[in-house]
């Protein structure tokens, strides 16, 4: 292997060469107490590091970034921490979905325009995942993406607790007032324990593991509960790795390639993953120039069985994941359907990485001869209603409803749901399908998390855990439910959503993987000649820059400007 001489290095043009601006680069280093001997020669690695305050999923992340430089220092490399926007899922609203490609901007453009030869990602609460990788990727200089790990398991009086889907669970019960005041506040304190992410297989752990199936992590990462020490084992082994990645000038696009993206697609479908990732990877392929879209996710899906048996779809909780083999010992279930001969950050094919991995609770892991479901857990649905289409997590749907036909409730936007939901007069029963319009990429703005509507109380109170609903949001990876999410295009934009009136007919037949509005092509004629576009709500700013860039979320809801693979400008230095 042809290895980079000193001389090569991109810092070098910042440190290595004498003039005055270099004279000034060194300088400041002293400045911070390093010598010449520290880090003349060596390549400079950024750790970019989304710890903040106000993200407690990545509340250990200075230790971890700690643990990073030790690992550098020892490989013979210079780290440099860099902070970057922290997309606490928890605290930011509308939705840290508005933010994600700002932070993957930002990614890009601090790596482009200081002195780095190589970068370890610092990343975990869900958006932080693609938005590194995505920035990464257009950057394309050699990296590592360090997960944060999923937190330790929740627990309420010797009950397992998980992430989001306990809550959406025992809040329909306090709602239907089958759970008290007392027992609600004590989940409060047991649900979080530890630092670290959603310990369900909400859209962390699917991205976490989406990552490194993809090649991006070092092998097994992304189960690795964060309280463990086998996580700072870890960070510190990426730090020693990403130096030997830059003096072998290994690179993202050599390793995330069509077949890399294959390969996550058909691992978050036997993880029953979030339906998120599809809009991520999507995304991330395209910054990539790899190819995935919507029908290809869902031919990889409907030949992918279903083995994690993980929350929101099945019993258990990411420590049990790791415990039970982690994502190695699932991956090396699906040998027949991966691309082995994919290349990973560890210098090694995803089929060595994974050669001998075992399994060790078939409970957890399925075998594939008995599979939780015959196939991956997204479907992507098709139709009059969703002619870019819409996603579904047929894993986690009650059986019956993944063939209904009801009457539709419509809400205009998220207000409209909140004051008109509980209502008794609300006319709704069991069999309607409730919809909810304006809350897509544009229409919410920023597409949030609202896509499992909740049940109405009325119906609550007769039992009813599910209905079918449908909507341009995403929802939380750790929610459950009958919810059709991500149709495209959205209502905002003139999406047919938009022309859905109360007491139309809409049928679900996730098997044929339609989604029909039967609503007559003439009537529907009609209510778009009524239909009047409105401007999305942000005279100013960021939020300016999202509403007249970002796409829909068949494309990845990637800016327009930010797309594709076009050669990065190196920065003058003068
Ligand atoms: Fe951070 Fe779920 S809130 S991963």
């Amino acid at each position: 292997m042809t290895r980079k001489a000193p001389t090569e290095l991109r810092s070098h043009r910042w440190f290595g060469k004498e003039d005055v601006r270099s004279f000034g680069h060194r300088s400041r280093a002293r400045q911070q107490g390093f010598g010449a001997d520290d880090m003349a020669g060596k390549p400079v690695i950024a750790i970019l590091n989304t710890w903040s305050d106000a993200n407690p999923c990545h509340a250990h992340f200075r230790i971890r970034a700690d643990e990073v430089k030790r690992g550098v220092w020892q490989a013979g490399g210079f780290p440099m921490e860099m902070p970057v926007l922290s997309l606490g899922e928890t605290f930011m609203k509308p939705t840290t979905m508005l933010y994600r490609n700002l932070l993957a901007l930002e990614a890009e453009e601090v790596l482009r325009a200081n002195p780095v030869d190589g970068a370890v990602l610092l990343g975990g609460c869900d958006k932080t995942v693609p938005a590194l990788l995505m920035g990464a990727i257009t950057m394309n200089l050699p990296a590592i993406f360090v997960p944060a790990g999923p937190m330790l398991r929740g627990n309420w009086r010797g009950q397992v607790l998980g992430s989001g889907s306990d809550v959406w669970k025992y809040w329909a019960e306090r709602r239907a007032g089958t759970l008290d005041e007392c027992s609600w506040r004590e989940m409060e304190d047991g649900i979080a324990r530890s630092f670290g992410t959603c310990m369900t297989m909400g859209t962390a752990s699917t991205m976490a593991a989406a990552a490194e199936a993809l090649g991006m992590t070092l092998p097994g990462a992304s189960s690795i509960p964060a309280a463990d020490s086998a996580h700072s084992r870890m960070a510190s082994a990426a730090g020693r790795r990403i130096v030997e990645m830059v003096w072998e000038d290994m690179k993202p696009r050599d390793l995330v390639t069509t077949e890399a993206f294959e390969n996550s697609v058909t691992a978050t479908m036997a993880l029953g993953g979030s339906t998120n990732a599809i809009i991520h990877l999507v995304a991330m392929a395209g910054r990539a120039g790899a190819r995935l879209d919507l029908d290809r996710f869902d031919a990889l899906s409907r030949r992918t069985p279903f083995l994690a048996n993980i929350r929101p779809s099945g019993k258990f909780l990411m420590e049990d994941f790791f415990y039970a083999g982690g994502l190695p010992g699932l991956l090396a279930r699906l040998k027949d359907m991966l691309h082995l001969d994919c290349m990973t950050v560890n210098g090694k094919t995803l089929g060595q990485n994974v050669e001998g991995a075992s399994v060790f609770n078939d409970e957890v892991i399925a075998p594939r001869d008995l599979p939780i479901g015959p196939e991956g857990g997204v479907a992507v649905l098709r139709g009059n209603l969703c002619p870019d289409g819409a996603v579904i997590k047929h894993t986690a749907v009650e059986p019956r409803l993944r063939q209904h036909a009801g009457k539709a409730v419509v809400f205009r936007n998220y207000n409209d749901l909140e004051a008109r939901i509980d209502d008794p007069a609300l006319p709704v029963t069991a069999d309607s399908v409730l919809v909810l319009q304006d809350a897509g990429p544009l229409g919410a703005p920023g597409m949030p998390e609202w896509g499992m509507l909740p049940i109405p109380k009325k119906l609550l109170a007769q039992g009813v855990r599910d209905m079918v609903r449908i909507s341009d949001a995403r929802m939380s990876g750790t929610s459950y439910g009958a919810c059709v999410l991500h149709v495209a295009p959205e209502s905002f934009v003139g999406g047919p959503l938009a022309f859905v009136r109360d007491g139309d007919v809409i049928e679900l037949d996730v098997p044929a993987r339609r989604l029909t509005l039967r609503v007559s092509d003439e009537e529907m004629a009609r209510r778009r000649a009524d239909w009047k576009p409105r401007e999305v709500n942000y005279p100013r700013g960021y939020g300016k820059l999202f509403a007249r860039h970002v796409s829909q979320a068949d494309k990845g809801c990637d800016f327009d400007f930010l797309e594709g693979t076009a050669a990065t400008v190196e920065p003058e230095i003068h």
